[in-house]
């Protein structure tokens, strides 16, 4: 059976204290893994070990939301995957929608960073997803499979199960709006279906988090969704009730698989 995520995506926020009552209260609401399903937060670069440190003995897992294509040398601002690896990073949020529209990352540019994260053993987890307007003009399906095509032309025989892709649709980011479950779903399918490019094991065991817009009270209805196995979660994985709420209403729907 595939696994489930619920990860955290932090993006710019936090700090040393805010962290600390952030991760204590996690700790405390999530003491023990439930019904298999990894949970994990993605803090900021600078915050990477301390937040290592701070989960350690518990069952939460640590990201980061970039890694350099790079190894090493001359490339100013880079993290690459080994010192992600280095201080106990296990995750690695990569082609973000804020990444790409506002970085400028390219699909071939997501495409290498996956193959570093999965050579240095990292999981990748690797973001697509469609702006309003493309959805509006019915090109959501054209849109996820270039950007999946270029993933999947760098990683010619995917191990099944070796990377997690995140559907963050770009009109639900940040915004409140969230696709119905029945719309993710739909989605979902579609993204499965094309995974099998990847071999029929590979898109079986691929996990398709949603994310956009995921909160406490629309959880569970995502995750009765049989193609949606867990969620990337920005703003409400800042505030404990909301993101203990989405990681127990995550082993409720997935504990019935
Ligand atoms: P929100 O949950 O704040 O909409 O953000 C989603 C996201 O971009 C997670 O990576």
């Amino acid at each position: 059976m595939r696994k489930t995520y619920v990860i955290g995506n932090w993006k710019m926020n936090g700090s040393l204290a805010a962290n600390k009552a952030l991760l204590a209260g996690l700790k405390a609401g999530v003491p023990a893994a439930k019904a298999n399903v990894a949970i994990a937060v993605c803090p900021p670069f600078v915050y990477l070990p301390s937040v290592v440190d701070a989960v350690s003995g518990s069952p939460i897992g640590v990201g980061s939301q970039d890694v350099s294509e790079y190894d090493k040398g001359a490339y100013t601002g880079e993290v690459p995957v080994a010192m992600l690896k280095e201080v106990g990073v296990t995750y690695a949020v990569i082609g973000h929608s804020e990444r790409r529209s506002l970085f400028g990352e390219t699909d071939e540019w997501v495409a290498k960073k996956t193959v570093a994260a999965l050579a240095g053993g990292l999981v990748p987890v690797v973001c697509i997803g469609e702006l309003e307007a493309e959805r509006e003009g019915g090109l959501t399906e054209k849109v996820l499979a270039t950007q999946l095509d270029a993933v999947l032309a760098a990683i010619p025989n995917p191990v099944p199960g070796s990377i997690v892709v995140a559907y963050e649709p770009v009109w639900a980011i940040g915004t409140g709006k969230t696709a119905t479950p029945e719309m993710a779903q739909e989605t979902h399918a579609f993204i499965r279906n094309y995974l099998k490019k990847g071999g029929e094991a590979f898109a079986q065991d691929t996990a398709i988090l949603y994310g956009g817009s995921v909160k406490a009270s629309n959880a569970a209805g995502l995750f009765a969704m049989p193609d949606i196995d867990g969620g990337l979660v920005g703003g409400a994985s800042l505030i404990v009730e909301e993101f203990v709420g989405i990681y127990n209403a995550a082993a409720d729907q997935f504990g019935k698989r």
